[in-house]
């Protein structure tokens, strides 16, 4: 899309300054093209993504794809165990790779003319060609690629922002959580029809929960707000955190003690990654329907009763996780008003379905929020489309971290154009 001319930069600037601080943004922000290829070349194209899990390919050969914007990455372990990504276009005439979303391939050959690189992506073998081809200069394009704790992201930056703060971040918290020692139990594919501003702006604020989430307010405090929050409620959350954080300091892990949701993103310092631990309701020790642990322990827990441990990033993943299973949520847009949603389930590596833990008990927790979730988010997109929308104000008390998302958004937009 680059460069922009300068119509098209008025024309964006124009719709990034109508919105009116603490308020929804205005309904052009979910349905112009321009501003669209913009996000996607200035925050997508930019950013860390998350693609999955380390588990999804824990042997050399073994890939995965991740589709985004017209790119298909091939997401694969190499013969040194590292994980390489690479685009999944031929060096010769451009036709895709691999045609299959995952598998293990010693080597790479493409369907067309059968030229054939290796795990790496050097090209090995391409008869038919005639001599003094530099091969150096022919193999498949690499993507950055950085593992956190069992988490894969990729960037399609040339130079992507320095990931070694966000590792720094995640890394010690997520740790004893085990996600590199896991296996998948399940993924789900959502094509929800919402843009993915919308699927962020419901993930950031729990005003709904009350109504939309009969489940999960029963296992979580972050429903309840400073303006609220009962002096029971105040004592109860005070009682479990105090408990939890004695238990959990000889463990090396922490919880906050905090009502409402932990504020994130931090706009005004450019912080888009996070992780933290939080307190469960008394007598949960899972999220899932009655609180009870459903599958064996993760990682380094030996206790089940360790809270929940959250990790997010900016532009499209976040993970909540329990003493025996972890649910990460993958967006990835797919044009203006439909947002792609993956969601892993992660149990551990030694759990066998059947024996070990029963998906009719582990998905359900996550698997009914999540659709409550998409339902709304379907709902807003159709209510932004209307002539009669305008964006409302927001709560101060429930809506922070919408607030916070709008602006490091912004933020991000009006430093990339320059404006
Ligand atoms: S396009 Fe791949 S070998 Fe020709
Ligand atoms: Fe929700």
């Amino acid at each position: 899309m680059l460069p922009l001319n300068a119509t098209e930069l008025l024309a964006l600037k124009n719709i990034i300054d109508s919105r009116q601080p603490n308020h929804g943004l205005p309904s052009q922000f979910y349905h112009d093209e321009l501003l669209y290829r913009a996000e996607m070349e200035y925050i997508w194209r930019q950013g860390w993504l998350f693609a999955g899990h380390s588990c999804q390919i824990p042997n050399p050969g073994d890939y995965f794809l991740y589709e985004i914007e017209g790119d298909s990455i091939i997401v694969m372990r190499g013969d040194d165990r590292q994980v390489n990504a690479l685009y999944n276009v031929c060096c010769h005439r451009g036709s895709v790779i691999c045609k299959d979303s995952e598998g293990s391939l010693k080597r790479f050959i493409c369907p067309y003319h059968q030229w054939t690189y290796d795990r790496n992506g050097r090209l090995l073998l391409h008869h038919g060609m005639q001599a003094g081809l530099d091969e150096s200069t022919l193999g498949l394009h690499r993507v950055h690629a950085r593992e956190v704790e069992g988490m894969l992201f990729i960037s399609l930056a040339e130079q992507p922002t320095n990931f070694d703060p966000v590792y720094a971040t995640i890394a010690p918290v997520a740790r004893p959580q085990g996600m590199a020692r896991a296996r998948v139990a399940r993924i789900m594919d959502f094509d929800v029809a919402s843009n993915w501003k919308l699927v962020w702006e419901n993930n950031r604020e729990c005003y709904h929960c009350n109504v939309n989430h009969p489940q999960y307010i029963k296992a979580n405090f972050d429903h309840y707000n400073a303006d609220d929050t009962i002096p029971r409620v105040t004592e109860r959350l005070k009682a479990v955190t105090t408990r939890l954080e004695a238990k959990l300091a000889a463990q090396g892990m922490s919880v906050r003690n905090e009502t409402g949701m932990t504020e994130f993103p931090d706009p005004e310092h450019g912080i888009w990654y996070a992780a933290n631990r939080t307190p469960l309701v008394e007598g949960y020790v899972s999220e899932t329907l009655d609180g009870k642990q459903v599958a064996p322990l993760m990682g380094d827990y030996t206790d089940p009763d360790v809270g929940t441990l959250r990790v997010r990033t900016l532009p499209n993943f976040w993970v909540h996780a329990s003493c025996d299973h972890s649910v990460a949520v993958r967006l990835t847009p797919n044009g203006l008003t439909h947002t792609n949603i993956r969601m892993i389930w992660l149990v551990d590596s030694q759990a066998e379905a059947g024996r070990d833990y029963d998906l009719e008990k582990l998905l359900p927790f996550w698997l009914l929020t999540a659709e409550q979730d998409w339902a709304i988010c379907v709902n807003q997109q159709r209510g932004v489309s209307s002539h009669a929308y305008t964006p409302g104000p927001l709560s101060t008390y429930k809506e922070y971290n919408l607030d916070r998302f709008l602006r490091w958004y912004l933020q991000e937009m009006i430093t990339a154009l320059g404006i």
